[in-house]
């Protein structure tokens, strides 16, 4: 069912074509079809995607929601090796690491399938993501969101086929740069956002990033930490023009999450969203477990750098998965996880911000 509002709908809404401002982010491409069929725009996760995966999703995309708006996202940090030539990355990781791996290995019975998991199956790196780019250059995707960097032979190629550029950022310092490589949109992305984030809140980051935005006549989005209609109400009075969802999501029926992983976040409070670099090597807010827990311990070696971390641990992170070994299974999440208590659908969550949206603007009404 499509949620619409009078109220909620803005410039944003007519440029995108969607009905009410809010991006959902997701990994799955069920709950991203989901977002936009209810009036949002679903953007999907895709960097972890092969070119081929992308390919088949973005047709699929094409084909199941048709005019409606929808986009992808992909994460190119700078600095990322040319090649994916695991061999030469592995050579490069410390036996101290390596053993303290094993060590998690045996402790928590997690057997070795020899598969790998979603951040070991490939490496990240300039040649694939100039790949997954490609397919996406040639497809009819026109929201592109960069979550990491902002690189110019993506931006330049996105723009002349008339694609939106959608840049996440976390610091002033990211938006000037991510403007100045051409970003039509901003995500002010606060650390209280699940997977990676960077060090300031929300509330602090928001109207910062939104006087850069005004001052250069770019739109700004705000993310991190929005599960409610009373936060996007906050955020419209923080100058932004949406909001840019993603732990939300983690409770719908359409994203697939293991039930086992589910039931920690529908228990979790807040400060149970704990950041570890244990996963991916950058700062990744996630539900605390067994897994953070080792990693924080004094006896534990620091993660290495990105793309290191990913295939040190990416095998035995699938492993954990496929094999359910329940005390180390944990997905990333924001610290909107206290919201949400029980499995619920994409159109109900949005059926929900948007009511619940309009209600705090009420209020305000009556107030002012
Ligand atoms: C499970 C999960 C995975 C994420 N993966 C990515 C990603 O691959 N790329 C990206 O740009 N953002 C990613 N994010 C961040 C979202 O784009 C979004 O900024 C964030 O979830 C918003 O804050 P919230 O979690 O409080 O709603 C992820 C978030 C979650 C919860």
């Amino acid at each position: 069912m499509t949620v619409t509002s009078e109220r909620l709908h803005n410039q944003l809404c007519q440029d995108l074509g969607a009905h009410v401002p809010i991006f959902g982010f997701t990994h799955s491409l069920d709950a991203t079809i989901a977002i936009s069929k209810a009036g949002g725009v679903g953007i999907w996760g895709a960097t972890r995607s092969t070119p081929d995966e992308i390919e088949a999703g973005v047709t699929r995309m094409a084909a199941e929601l048709g005019d409606l708006p929808y986009g992808l996202d992909l994460v190119i940090p700078p600095n990322m090796p040319e090649r994916d030539n695991r061999p030469e990355i592995e050579a490069a990781i410390p036996d101290e690491h390596r053993q303290f791996v094993a060590g998690l290995r045996a402790k928590y019975g997690v057997p070795d399938d020899g598969e790998p998991g979603m951040r070991s199956r490939f490496v990240r790196s300039e040649d694939m993501a100039r790949a997954q780019v490609d397919v996406v250059m040639d497809s009819q995707i026109k929201v592109l969101a960069l979550g990491i960097g902002s690189p110019e032979w993506v931006i330049g190629p996105a723009k002349e086929r008339g694609k939106t550029l959608v840049s996440l950022v976390g610091q002033p310092k990211h938006a000037e740069r991510a403007i100045q490589a051409g970003a039509d949109i901003l995500v002010a992305q606060g650390t209280d956002a699940g997977a990676h984030t960077g060090p300031i809140g929300t509330f602090s980051l928001v109207p910062q990033i939104v006087d850069i935005g005004a001052a250069n006549g770019i739109p700004v989005v705000a993310a991190g930490g929005v599960a409610t209609g009373r936060h996007i109400a906050g955020a419209l009075a923080l100058g932004a023009v949406g909001v840019w969802v993603g732990t939300a999501w983690l409770f719908c029926a359409e994203e697939h999450l293991a039930p086992e992983t589910q039931a920690k976040l529908l228990a979790a409070g807040s400060a149970d969203a704990v950041i570890s670099r244990a996963d991916s090597g950058k700062t990744l807010r996630q539900i605390r477990t067994s897994w953070t827990d080792e990693w924080a311990a004094a006896e534990a070696p620091e993660p290495l750098k990105m793309p290191y971390q990913d295939i040190l641990v990416g095998d035995l992170l699938g492993q954990i998965d496929r094999h359910r070994v329940k005390p180390l299974m944990h997905s990333p999440v924001g610290q909107s996880v206290a919201y949400f208590d029980e499995p619920t659908t994409v159109a109900e969550v949005m059926a929900h911000l948007v009511d619940d949206a309009e209600a705090a603007l009420g209020r305000l009404d009556a107030i002012t």
